[in-house]
C-alpha cells in the first residue's frame, strides 16, 4: 500500500509511545449554558487596589493576542479561564496563541487548549533554556473534569518545551511542527503570559498519533494487527519504526509471533522522555525484551543501534518518539 521512496535504504526508525491511566471521573457539571454575554465585567473580581497592576488577562489585547482576550470576554464557556487568567492572586504562566494562530483553531478546542496552555506556575524563557526537553505539568494535568472531544487520563497532559539554537519551542504530538515564541516574559501580577505563534493544542491519543503520522503507516499496521490499543500500551515507552525501516522487513511477510517479538522488542515498560533516558539496558520485566539505550546528547540517543529520529511525541496517556533504526532485526 502506501510504499514511500526512501533514499536512505539502510535506514530505519522506530517510535515510541507512553500510556499512563485512563481514569475519567465526571466531576460536576459547571455552568453548562453556552450562551454568549458580552462584556462580562473583569472588574468585578478586582479589589480597586489590585487592579492597578495588569494580571495576565488585561495584557493580552496589547500584545497580540487580542481574539484570545475577546474570546475569554464575550464567551461563557470560558469563564472558567477568564477567572484564572484575571485573579490578581493567581501564580501562572500562559502561552497566547497570537491573532493569526487563532484562525486555525476549531472552536471545540477553545477550552481544553487554553487549559493546555496555562501552568499553575510562572515560568520564565530562562527557566526553560537548557537544551534538554522540559516536560511541564499544564492545568490539565491530573484533572479529573470530562474534556470535549479527548479521550483517556489527563495525567498524560504534559507540554514540551525545548531550546532549538535562539528558538524557544513548544510542542504536543506534533514535534516536528512545534509553535514558537512571539514575545516571551511579559511580566503581570500574576504570572508571566508568553505570546506564540501556534495553538498547541492537548496531546492526542498514541493511536491517534500512529495512525496519523503518514511516516508510521507500516509499522500502524503492525501494531493494528496485534490489537495494540491505548490501553494496551498502558505505562509503556513504544519506539515506533518509520516506514523507510519496516520496507526493508515487509510486516506481511511476518508471522503473527514474530509481530509480536517484533512489537515486544520496541517497548518497555515505565514513562520514559528524552531527558530521563539514560545510558543503560533496560529489560522490560514482563516480556523481557531488551533496549540498549546509549545517550551522548538528548538529541543523540540510539536504541540498539537505531538512531531516534523524532523525540517526546507526547500522547494523550503519554508520548511516543519517533527513532530512526539502523540494524533493526539484523541481529544474528
Ligand atoms: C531545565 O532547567 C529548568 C530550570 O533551570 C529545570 O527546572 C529543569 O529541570 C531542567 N531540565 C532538565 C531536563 O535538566
Ligand atoms: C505533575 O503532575 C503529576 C500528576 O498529577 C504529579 O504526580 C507530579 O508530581 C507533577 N510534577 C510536578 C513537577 O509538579
Ligand atoms: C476518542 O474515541 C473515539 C471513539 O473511540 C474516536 O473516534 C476518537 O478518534 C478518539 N479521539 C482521540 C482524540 O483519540
Ligand atoms: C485482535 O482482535 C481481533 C478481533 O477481536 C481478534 O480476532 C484477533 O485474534 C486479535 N489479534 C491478536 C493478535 O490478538
Ligand atoms: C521520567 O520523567 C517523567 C516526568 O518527569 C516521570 O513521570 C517518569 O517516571 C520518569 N521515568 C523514569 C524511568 O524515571
Amino acid at each position: 500500500m502506501m510504499i514511500i521512496q526512501h533514499h536512505t535504504a539502510s535506514v530505519l526508525s522506530i517510535v515510541l509511545a507512553l500510556l499512563a491511566v485512563i481514569t475519567l471521573v465526571c466531576a460536576q457539571d459547571n455552568d453548562a449554558d453556552l450562551t454568549v454575554t458580552k462584556g462580562s465585567g473583569i472588574e468585578d473580581l478586582h479589589p480597586s487596589s489590585d487592579s492597578v497592576q495588569p494580571t495576565i488577562f488585561d495584557l493580552l489585547e496589547i500584545n497580540g493576542a487580542s481574539t484570545v482576550a475577546k474570546l475569554l470576554k464575550t464567551s461563557s464557556e470560558l469563564k472558567d479561564v477568564r477567572d484564572l487568567l484575571a485573579l490578581p492572586s493567581s501564580t501562572l504562566t500562559f502561552f497566547a496563541p497570537n491573532d493569526h494562530a487563532m484562525e486555525t483553531l476549531p472552536e471545540m478546542e477553545y477550552q481544553t487548549t487554553f487549559k493546555y496552555l496555562t501552568l499553575l506556575k510562572p515560568m520564565t524563557l530562562v527557566e526553560m533554556s537548557n537544551e534538554s526537553t522540559n516536560i511541564l505539568n499544564t492545568s490539565l494535568t491530573g484533572s479529573k473534569e470530562p474534556l470535549r472531544g479527548r479521550n483517556g487520563s489527563t495525567m498524560g497532559f504534559v507540554l514540551a518545551i525545548a531550546k532549538q539554537g535562539q528558538d524557544h519551542v513548544l510542542w504536543s504530538s506534533s514535534p516536528q511542527s512545534p509553535g514558537r515564541f512571539v514575545h516571551g516574559d511579559i511580566k503581570a501580577s500574576n504570572g508571566i503570559l508568553h505570546i506564540i505563534d501556534k495553538a498547541i493544542t492537548a496531546p492526542m491519543s498514541a493511536e491517534w498519533v500512529l495512525q496519523n503520522t503518514p511516516d508510521l503507516s507500516e509499522f500502524y499496521k503492525v501494531s493494528r494487527n496485534l490489537n495494540l490499543t491505548s490501553e494496551s500500551l498502558y505505562g509503556k515507552t513504544l519506539f515506533a519504526v518509520s516506514n523507510s525501516a519496516m520496507l526493508q522487513f515487509p510486516s506481511e511477510t511476518w508471522s503473527s509471533p514474530q509481530q509480536v517479538l517484533a512489537i515486544q522488542s520496541h517497548m518497555i515498560a515505565g514513562t520514559y522522555y528524552s531527558n530521563n533516558l539514560t545510558t543503560s539496558k533496560i529489560i522490560d520485566p514482563n516480556t523481557k525484551a531488551s533496549l540498549s539505550i546509549a545517550k551522548l546528547t538528548d538529541n543523540d540517543i540510539n536504541i540498539n543501534d537505531a538512531k531516534v529520529l523524532v523525540k517526546d511525541i507526547l500522547t494523550a496517556n503519554g508520548k511516543v518518539s519517533d527513532t530512526r533504526v539502523f540494524t533493526l532485526f539484523t541481529i544474528d
